[in-house]
């Protein structure tokens, strides 16, 4: 899906204070593996061709790279005793849209409710209505403002979801911008068809009907285009309800999409469970997925998408992140950044709450950011630690240890930022 020739480039991080990494080449399950950071002190890591070659205390790097560098053959940076954490991956996004909802956010906050401000015509419609007359140079250039935003808090992956067009030419505009931004990089974009997203005024009291058109008419052009790694679905009570949300995913998988699935966000509906029931790769929010079901994820290995961003603006209670890890689950933090619930990309934000509010340990959290992000875009066998054969993506903080980046709350602390071996920011 991804274009294959992605620069990539050579470089030698040296005098590394910290190396603070996740490892593991598989989804991180449990609270063993969530909680296994290395932390090697002195470190050096070598990127060849994009990829790393070594990580690991200085005295231990290859004397060829030391004798290339030496001769200036090969790119160095000196990151003067700082931490290097991997790049962070923000693994559930809505980032192409048009418009804005600051007057909601300013309702919500003096007390009227999520689905009642959606119940009178506002909330995602009137993202909708302005998604649909924007072109696909509007959204290119708000798609890549935000992509920038992102890669400067240490994003060097990003999952996007279309849902903002609930029609066939806007949902396919908002997956070519993605595929758009993607070619040009640096941060890479993993789409996600979101067609049932809301019930688009033209299907209004019909969801039923609205999912027959998107399993028929939709889901095959995406497929035929190519547009799309994984589909979801916002499985709500009131919007899309188990039984649809199964025929949608049922179909979507069997066109070999991968599945996710905005899952028990408002009410305890089941769609945790639903979603562990067909092997999605992730299920999402969970703010009231039941312990039944967060047992079902843990068995069938989906991951636990936590947004705590959207509780917060929410002023809702957090997910139960500590017991989806204590039974067994792998955890991925992300931003949910997006017009309505959630409009932030703070990492930094995601970090002092993980710490703070959500019970989880520090190397959690960052694992949360980054393998677990990537075991939720089936990426983990590539990206989310700094080990040798995975990408050399990597951040460099204003900061000697990874403990500023709770500590320093809602601070950006990323100074430096490495995709592929290349230095991007
Ligand atoms: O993940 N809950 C549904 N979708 C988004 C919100 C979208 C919006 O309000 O525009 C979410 O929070
Ligand atoms: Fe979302």
């Amino acid at each position: 899906m991804r274009a294959p020739a992605r620069p990539v480039g050579d470089l030698l991080v040296e005098n590394i204070g910290e190396l603070c990494t996740p490892r593991g080449f598989t989804a991180p399950r449990g609270r063993e593996a969530m909680g296994r950071v290395e932390v090697t002190e002195g470190a050096a890591v070598l990127v060849k061709a994009g990829r790393i070659e070594y990580a690991g205390p200085a005295a231990g790097l290859p004397a060829q790279a030391k004798a290339q560098a030496h001769e200036g053959r090969l790119a160095r940076l000196d990151a003067g005793g700082r931490a290097v954490v991997p790049g962070f991956v923000d693994s559930h996004t809505h980032f192409v849209f048009a418009g804005h909802r600051a007057e909601e956010f300013l309702w919500r906050a003096e007390g009227l409710p999520y689905m009642e401000i959606h119940k009178r015509g506002g909330g995602i419609a009137r993202s909708v209505t302005a998604t649909r007359a924007a072109s696909q140079e509007d959204l290119l250039a708000l798609g890549r403002a935000r992509l920038k935003t992102m890669l400067s808090l240490g994003v060097t992956t990003v999952e996007g979801k279309s849902g903002y067009g609930l029609d066939l030419e806007t949902e396919l505009r908002q997956l070519a911008v993605m595929a758009e931004l993607d070619r040009e990089g640096p941060v890479e974009v993993v789409p996600t068809f979101l067609g049932p997203h809301s019930i688009p005024g033209e299907f209004k009291g019909r969801p039923a009907d609205y999912v027959d058109f998107v399993v028929k008419e939709v889901l095959p052009a995406v497929k035929a285009q190519g547009a799309a790694k994984f589909c979801d679905i916002f499985c709500e009570k009131g919007i899309f309800e188990l039984e649809d949300s199964r025929r949608y995913l049922e179909t979507a998988a069997s066109l070999g999409f991968g599945l996710k699935v905005h899952a028990d966000e408002i009410v305890a509906l089941g769609g945790a469970g639903l979603a562990a029931e067909l092997g999605a790769a992730s299920a999402d929010h969970l703010l009231k997925a039941s312990e039944k079901d967060i047992g079902l994820m843990a068995k069938a290995g989906v991951v636990a998408g936590c947004l705590p961003l959207t509780a917060f603006t929410l002023r809702e209670p957090y997910a139960n992140a500590r017991a989806m890890i204590d039974a067994g689950c792998a955890l991925a933090l992300a931003s949910d950044l997006n017009p309505g619930s959630c409009y932030s990309q703070s990492i930094p934000l995601i970090f002092a709450i993980g710490v703070l509010y959500l019970g989880l340990s520090l190397p959690e959290t960052l694992t949360a950011l980054t393998l677990g992000g990537a075991a939720s875009l089936g990426l983990e066998s590539r990206l989310g630690s700094l080990e040798a054969g995975k990408d050399g993506d990597l951040l460099v903080l204003d900061a000697p240890s990874m403990a500023f980046l709770p500590y320093h709350a809602g601070m950006n602390l990323v100074r430096t930022v490495v995709k592929a071996g290349r230095i991007v920011v």
